[in-house]
Formats: structure tokens, sequence, C-alpha cells
């Protein structure tokens, strides 16, 4: 299992402080990009992660919610170890936004809302890195895990076969269903409320990789 470490639920304030007292325990660092018209929520540009780039070692992964990502992807400044995510409902069309991400540089990923069908997923398979499973409605950090993402990610698991993709699940992760998310086939687990809302954030991170079954020091 590998980590991301979502900042939507972080003190921006002391964003770094905070991201290098966790680093050793996460092995990426998830941006939820909100344009306000494909999810109802606003967050931030390229210029936010882009500006932490060479402040912070661990790879990015950013995830788009947002409708025209062809045209934002040539804004953000990548290294090839970090994956740029955009979403199969996008109004740009998969075979304008995985090309643009390309040309980056850098891993293309894809995610899909959680009712959406996986039959629209399949055809990208062979084009992606990444595929992103929402285990929420995308737009919001701290919601409840959906508990039907977990033979969605099983059937997924399916379709990729032994395709080099990696799978992971964003949304309601903690640590009392880290394992049942891993056991159905995640490689990696996005996780943000769990973390940030908690008392002693790294007590928080310790004790989800014991949750699930690979304890950390
Ligand atoms: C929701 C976001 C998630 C969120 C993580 O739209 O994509 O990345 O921050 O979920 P929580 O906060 O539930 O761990
Ligand atoms: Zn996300």
């Amino acid at each position: 299992m590998k980590l991301s470490l979502s900042i939507l639920n972080a003190d921006f304030s002391c964003l770094l402080a905070a991201i290098a007292e966790l680093a050793d325990l996460v092995d990426y660092l998830h941006f939820d990009v909100m344009d306000g018209h494909f999810v109802p929520n606003l967050t931030f540009g390229p210029q936010f992660p882009n500006s932490l780039r060479d402040k912070i070692d661990l790879p990015f992964d950013i995830h788009l919610m947002v409708d025209n990502p062809a045209l934002y992807a040539p804004r953000f400044s990548l290294r090839p170890t970090d994956v740029l995510i955009f979403h199969g409902e996008a109004s740009d069309p998969p075979d304008e936004a995985i090309p643009a991400i390309r040309r980056l540089g850098c891993r293309v990923g894809v995610s899909l809302r959680p009712r959406t069908p996986l039959s629209v997923l399949e055809p990208l398979i062979p084009e992606v890195d990444w595929i992103l499973v929402m285990s929420v409605e995308p737009g919001f950090g701290g919601q409840e895990f959906m508990p039907e993402s977990l033979e969605r990610l099983r059937d997924l698991r399916r379709l990729v076969a032994a395709r080099p993709v990696t799978l992971a699940v964003d949304g309601g992760i903690g640590p009392g269903n880290v394992r049942d998310v891993v056991s159905a086939g995640a490689d990696v687990v996005v996780v943000g409320a769990a973390i940030f809302r908690a008392a002693n954030p790294r007590k928080a991170l310790l004790d989800l990789w014991q949750a699930a079954g690979r304890p950390r020091s």
C-alpha cells in the first residue's frame, strides 16, 4: 500500500511545516483542484502546487475536478514521477486531455465520479498510468466512504488485469476501512480528513498504517 496525503483539510498557512512533520509516513501529496463548475466548490489553481513543487520532495498527484483539463494542464510544472488526473466526465474529451497531460512529461491519471459506469473508463485503461476511484462524490473532504466502492474497485482490478496501471482510491478513508480498501485492490489510498482533522496528525497516520496491517514507526 502507498499513501497519498490529501491537503484539502490542512491549514494552508503552515502547510510546509505540517508536511515536513509527516513526510516520512507518506508516499504522495494529493492536491484537489476545483473550478466551481465541475464540482460545487472552489480551491486553487496551478500556481499553488507549482510554487510548492521545488520545496517538497514527495511526488504530487493532482486531482483536476475541472471542466477543461486540456486547457489547464499546460499550466502545471510537474516532475516525471508526478501524476495529473483528469475526470472522465469533464467537458474536454479524453483524447484532448490525455495528450495535453502527456506533453508535460508526467504520468496521466483518470478519475470517475462514484456513479459513472466503468464502461466509460474501459477504453482509457491502455492510455493511462493511474486510475483514481472516487469513493465519495467529488467536491468536499471529510465525507462518508461509499461502501459500494469496494465492489467497484474489485471490478476495476479485474478490468485492469496485468496492465501497469496504479489504482488509487479517494474519499472517506480512515482506520476503520483502510484494510478493506487495500484488500479490494487499491495500490494507493488517498487520505485527508482522517489525518488533518485529528488532534495529532502524526499519530493518526501511524494509526492508519497500523490499521492497514503495515505498521510504521
Ligand atoms: C474530495 C477530494 C478528496 C478528499 C479526500 O473531492 O477529492 O481528495 O480530500 O477525502 P477525505 O478528506 O475524506 O480523506
Ligand atoms: Zn481528490
